[in-house]
């Protein structure tokens, strides 16, 4: 009799309760084995202890310094056991090496390694356990960075190894943005005289197929499961284009009141943030039913931004710049309130660039993958600056060279590459010295930038 019952209650509480997120491999094997290898002062590595204990890890081949893709696997299907999806705080791999006091198990024989959640790597296994899917492919892709010439008719694709420009997309004046699909297999470009998406092939750089939108776009954003592309609409009365890249449709142009000028999807997915300049307003898409969630006026032109996130994952604050203002906003997104602006600094005996500022001193933001660090820049002075995050803290000032205007991260998170719009150049900045590392010249007055893992085969 109870078990009758069980069977009949257990399909109803299946259906109420929300489906745990599915633990994505890629994420396991480029983002928490590197947690397992690394070695912290005064702590044995996890790897030194696990490769002969519980959980086991598979033995490290002598002389290497990480697994096999066959070893990655076996590995991920141990280690998966050892957390409870969407359930950080009682995934033993997370509380186990926690502090007790941090809501830690209270003993682990291999020692406390993480002080707080507030720790990078704790809150990168958080997001495993919460299903962030790993930005990284296997075999065939490799890291590359795209550069657009807003002045020019090409893209340039920089191999971020080696800092040298490997490819170019021919063909499309005026490109505004680009992005990668999170597969790799394509780059997405919006062309402002044609008003259509471009799709382009990964591997031959071609344009496979130019998808008519509802007026001139601007930038660009696809989400997370890369199944829909979102388009900005700078036109009145502005608007946010819905592509389906795989049909190669437009399927919805969502109203919003006033031109578009960048969109972005949130790092969870739920989100779509567009900003208009001359509506003055952030618009929240809510990426489930593609209607707008909510909207906050501004008191300038919503600019670049950039995401700040909880350790589950969703959106902590949104870091926005402005129509003519030469420093950061923080919006926080639970309060849907601005909550700070820090100005960005005015170096001594700089002189300030007047010419061509287009309504924006500082236009280019990026958060380096461990979100310890924001970059922002200065198109009077510049410069990029470093911020530490979440205080906000100035860490340095590094001269780039003119007008630097967009900036992108590629995932592994080494360097920061900044469009330098006056000098026809893309400039690398080393992310841990906050050095300028290369100089790459690439096409007609280069802004918007974008990276990821791009199918080469
Ligand atoms: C000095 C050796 C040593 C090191 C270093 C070490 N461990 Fe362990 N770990 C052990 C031993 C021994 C056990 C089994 C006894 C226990 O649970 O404390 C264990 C148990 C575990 C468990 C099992 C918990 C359970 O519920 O059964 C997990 C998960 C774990 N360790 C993760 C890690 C991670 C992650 C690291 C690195 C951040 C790490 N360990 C570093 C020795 C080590």
């Amino acid at each position: 009799m109870r078990l009758v019952l069980a069977l009949l209650v257990t399909p109803l509480l299946a259906q109420q309760a929300v489906a745990p997120p599915a633990l994505d491999y890629a994420f396991f094997r480029d983002q928490v084995q590197p947690i397992f290898l690394k070695k912290r002062p005064g702590h044995a590595r996890c790897v030194a202890c696990h490769e002969h204990g519980v959980p086991p890890l598979a033995p490290l081949a002598a002389g290497a310094d990480s697994w096999t893709e066959a070893q990655s696997k076996k590995n991920f299907d141990m280690w998966k056991q050892f957390v409870r999806p969407g359930k950080p705080d009682a995934s033993p791999l997370l509380i186990h090496p926690l502090a007790a006091k941090a809501g830690g198990d209270h003993f682990h024989a291999g020692g406390k390694h993480w002080a707080s959640k507030e720790d990078p790597e704790w809150q990168s296994l958080a997001q495993w356990v919460n299903g962030n899917v790993g930005t990284s492919l296997a075999a065939g892709t490799e890291s590359r960075v795209l550069q657009s010439n807003s002045a020019g008719d090409n893209i340039h694709v920089i191999s971020s190894a080696t800092n040298k420009i490997v490819g170019t997309i021919e063909g499309i004046e005026v490109p505004h943005g680009v992005v990668v699909s999170p597969d790799g297999a394509r780059i997405y470009i919006t062309d402002e005289p044609r008003r259509t998406l471009d799709i382009v092939d990964a591997v031959s750089l071609k344009i496979i197929k130019q998808v008519p939108l509802s007026g001139r776009p601007n930038n660009l954003a696809v989400s997370k499961d890369g199944k829909t592309v979102y388009v900005a609409i700078v036109d009145a009365p502005g608007a946010v284009d819905v592509i389906d890249p795989d049909a190669g449709k437009n399927v919805k142009s969502i109203a919003v009141k006033g031109g578009i000028h960048n969109v972005y999807v949130t790092p969870d997915g739920k989100f779509a943030a567009a900003g208009s300049i001359p509506g003055k307003l952030l618009n929240i898409i809510d990426t489930s039913t593609n209607n707008v969630a909510w909207t906050l006026p501004t008191d300038a032109g919503v600019r670049p931004m950039a995401f700040v996130t909880n350790p589950d994952g969703s959106t902590k604050q949104i870091i926005i710049q402005l129509s003519d203002y030469h420093g950061i906003v923080v919006i926080d997104f639970a309060s849907r309130k601005e909550v700070r602006r820090v100005d960005l600094p005015v170096p001594n005996g700089t002189e300030k660039e007047l010419q061509g500022i287009q309504g924006s001193p500082s236009h280019g933001l990026a958060i380096t993958p461990d979100g310890k660090t924001l970059w922002a820049t200065s198109k009077w002075y510049g410069y990029v600056a470093a911020y530490s995050l979440p205080d906000l803290k100035l860490l340095k000032v590094v001269p780039v060279g003119s007008h630097p205007e967009w900036l992108t991260i590629p995932p592994d998170g080494k360097n920061l590459y900044v469009a330098c719009a006056g000098d026809d150049a893309t400039v690398v900045v080393d992310n841990k010295t906050m050095r300028v590392v290369g100089k790459i010249p690439v096409g007609a007055v280069p802004k918007r930038n974008a990276s990821g893992m791009l199918r080469t085969n």
